[in-house]
This record gives structure tokens, sequence and C-alpha cells, in this order.
């Protein structure tokens, strides 16, 4: 995606506003273009000054500041936004924005913009909990805008309770996922498996993989932008997840198999990019295990291939899609476990290529269908995983599946 896009942040005044800069800051960074408008409160709580450093733009306080182009600032602001977002939005601009009230550049500017509008509610407990303010963010839900709830913490006022602004990652995500206008897996259930599994040898000790989950959360991250109501079944991962990803943590691969027997069947798309240990010990020693012999043997037996058991189960309607991380003959066993594991889709990685595999930001695939194979160049593993999106859709197509 093209990141020169305009992303409107309203701030209005409550302590949270000093949050905006370092978001104003990360947008930036990321390339897009900061438009900021402020309340008169929220210069109150950080001046204009910081934001317009950051942006290289006017900050817009007042409706009936002169602009020197004699444009309808408010008007071809709204025009220009492809996100507008409000961060902090208090329990008073709120309000405002449910009701159409327009009295100030922010929420003139808010009532005027057509794009997807994205709201970050930071206040006091009592405010936030009050039945008027749920009421209006109800109201803004159903106007179609997308709430990033505030976190439970210790809040300005002294209260630890709800109403401390979202974390930062969470905002950014959901500007960058409202970004994406078309939404075609809107309805869609979507169950993906990230990170490894840990296999215990006694209290202290566990067999596992280098398996970071990246992969797994760049394919959720983009399931949630298409639209997607996304659950993330992970092993023990420390990545970001993304806004809106419903998860699972699960330790071993049987409890992983435990959440895909519970769950696989209400999904419309099942991806296994977990790397799964294909064998635990035979016996969990209750106690830690003394060094004692010089060497040490382990009895191992196989763990259920989930994969496997999803192919064997999948219905009519659902795609699934495995994984398959290769040091050698990367197509022919990719294939051979395509076809095995009754998979819609396998990607297959090889662990020696450059920039492929465990803990890195890129990854090097091949996709293998009942079609044939396409090898694709190293890639962020976000856009392997729009591609693999792209993939599933067209599958979704063939089946027939009306898609929004
Ligand atoms: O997490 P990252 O650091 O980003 O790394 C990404 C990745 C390399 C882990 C990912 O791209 C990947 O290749 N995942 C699959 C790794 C793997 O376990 O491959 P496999 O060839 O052993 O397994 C084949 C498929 O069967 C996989 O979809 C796996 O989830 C599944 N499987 C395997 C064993 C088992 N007992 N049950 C399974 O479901």
């Amino acid at each position: 995606m093209q990141n020169k896009k305009t992303v409107v942040l309203g701030i209005s005044g409550g302590i949270a506003a000093f949050k905006a800069a370092q978001l104003t800051s990360n947008l930036i960074k990321k390339g897009y273009d900061v438009e900021v408008i402020m309340t008169e409160h929220a210069t109150e709580f950080i001046a204009p000054l910081t934001f317009e450093s950051l942006t290289k733009h006017n900050v817009m306080v007042s409706t009936f500041e002169r602009v020197a182009d004699r444009s309808v600032k408010h008007i071809s602001l709204a025009k220009r936004a492809d996100v507008f977002v409000v961060v902090p939005a208090t329990a008073n601009v709120i309000a405002k924005f449910a009701y159409g009230l327009a009295d100030d550049m922010l929420t003139t500017t808010f009532l005027a913009a057509a794009c997807p509008k994205i709201i970050c509610p930071a206040m006091n407990t009592g405010m936030y909990e009050n039945p008027v303010t749920q009421h209006n963010l109800e109201l803004l839900k159903k106007y179609g805008m997308e709430i990033v709830e505030p976190d439970n913490g210790f809040l300005a006022c002294g209260d630890i309770g709800k109403g401390k602004l979202a974390e930062l990652a969470l905002i950014e995500d959901a500007i960058e996922m409202a970004l994406y206008p078309d939404k075609p897996l809107r309805g869609k259930k979507v169950i993906i498996s990230a990170g490894p599994t840990q296999e215990a040898i006694d209290p202290v000790r566990f067999i596992s993989n280098h398996s970071s989950g990246k992969m797994g959360i760049a394919l959720a991250w983009c399931a949630k932008a298409l639209g997607a109501e996304v659950t993330l079944i992970h092993g023990n991962i420390h990545e970001h997840i993304p806004y809106g990803v419903e998860t699972q943590a699960i330790t071993s691969a049987q409890e992983m198999f435990k959440a895909f027997q519970a769950q696989s069947t209400d999904a419309d798309i099942i991806i296994k990019a977990a790397a799964v240990g294909d064998y635990r010990a035979c016996d969990v020693a209750e106690h830690k295990i003394k060094k004692k012999e010089s060497s040490f043997t382990l009895a191992l037996t196989k763990n259920p291939d989930i994969l496997q058991w999803l192919g064997e189960h999948k219905q009519a309607h659902q795609v699934l899609c495995g994984f398959a991380m290769e040091t050698e003959h990367l197509l022919e066993n990719a294939e051979k476990k395509r076809v095995e594991k009754h998979c819609d889709l396998l990607i297959a990685n090889d662990l020696k290529a450059a920039g492929a595999g465990f803990g890195v930001d890129t990854n090097v695939v091949t996709i293998l269908s009942d079609g044939g194979s396409i090898q694709y160049p190293c890639m962020s593993k976000r856009e392997v995983a729009f591609t693999v999106w792209q993939r599933i859709i067209a599958i979704l197509k063939q089946k027939g599946e009306s898609l929004c």
C-alpha cells in the first residue's frame, strides 16, 4: 500500500493529549501526511507548535482562522482525509460527535468528513462508564465508527480503572487497517495458529523451536484489515498482537489440538502458520531430572498432526491453508504435505533461503495449490500475508462465495 495517505488527527482536551505527539511522530515516520486539529482545551495540555514541528503543517484550532489559500479549511481537510482519528476523545467531544454538534474546528471537520473514523476515548473511569457516554459510543458504533477501547490502569486523577488511552501500537493498527477500504472478508471467521509449541520434559525444561509468531501475526493483521473476525491460537510469543484480534494462548501441541477441535467447525478459513512439535516426552517427570549419567535418553511419542486432522474434517465451505518449513527438497516435501493434509494452499518456506523463516521480518515462499506452484521473491511477512490472502480470496470466489 502507498503510504502517502492523509491522516487527520483530532486532539481534544484530556491529559492523554501529550501521547498524540508520539502518535504523530510514529505516523510521520511511517510516511503518512498528518494534519492536526486541536480543540481550544487540548491546547492547554500541549502546544500546537509541537505538532506543527512534527507535521510541517499549521495546526487548526479555530474555525474562523484565515488560511492563505482562502479555502474553507474544515471542508477541504474533511475531503482530503483518508482516515480521521481522534486521540484522545473526551466524553464531551464524543457526545458532540454522537449528536452532530459542530461548534469548533474539530467537530465541524469531523461532521463534514466521509472517510473512516476512529475514536480513541480517554477519561476518568466514572465518566467512561457513565451510561450516557456508553450510549454515545454505541451511537457512534452504529454510525460505522471504530472505537478503540481504553485500557484499565492508573489514571491522571489518581483512580485506577478503565479510561487510560489504548496503547499507541493498537491505535496505529486501527488507523492502518482503516486505510484498506475493501473488506472482502467481512463476515468471515478466520482461525490462524502462530508461534512455537513447548513440550514439557520436566517442570523446568521443554522441547520447542525458534518460531517467533511473526508470520502468523502478519496473516492475522491482514485478515483483520480485510474485514475478517480473527482468532489467533498461539504458543509462547513476545510480539505485538494486532488490534481487534482475539487470542487463545496454548503451550503444547495437544493444547493447540484441543483449541482447534473446539473452534474449527465455525471457521471459514484456517491457516496453520505455527511450528508445532512433532513429538513430546512419553512421560513428563514430576520433579526436575537430576544430572547423573554422562548420556541421557528421552523417550518421545508422536503428537497429533493438527493440520492432518483439520484436512480430514474440512467442511465444503472451508479453506485450509498449511505451511511447510523445510531444509531440503522444498517443493517435493511441501507438495506431499499439501496433498496428504487436504490443504487448499500450502505455503512452503525454506529455512536455508536468505531472509526466510524463523524470527525475521521477511520470508521467501512458494505457494502450492492444485493449480501448481508459484515462487515469490523475498518480501516482508506482511506482504507475504497479503499475497496469501489474495490467493484465499480467489479460492472463496471460485467456491461461489459472495464477498463484500
Ligand atoms: O513464527 P516465525 O518466526 O515468523 O516463523 C514462521 C514459520 C517459519 C514458523 C512459518 O512460516 C512456518 O513455516 N510454519 C510451519 C512450520 C512447521 O511446523 O512446518 P512443518 O512442515 O513441520 O509442518 C507442516 C504443517 O503442519 C504446518 O502448517 C504445521 O502448523 C502443521 N503441523 C505440524 C505438526 C503437527 N503435529 N501438527 C500440525 O498441525
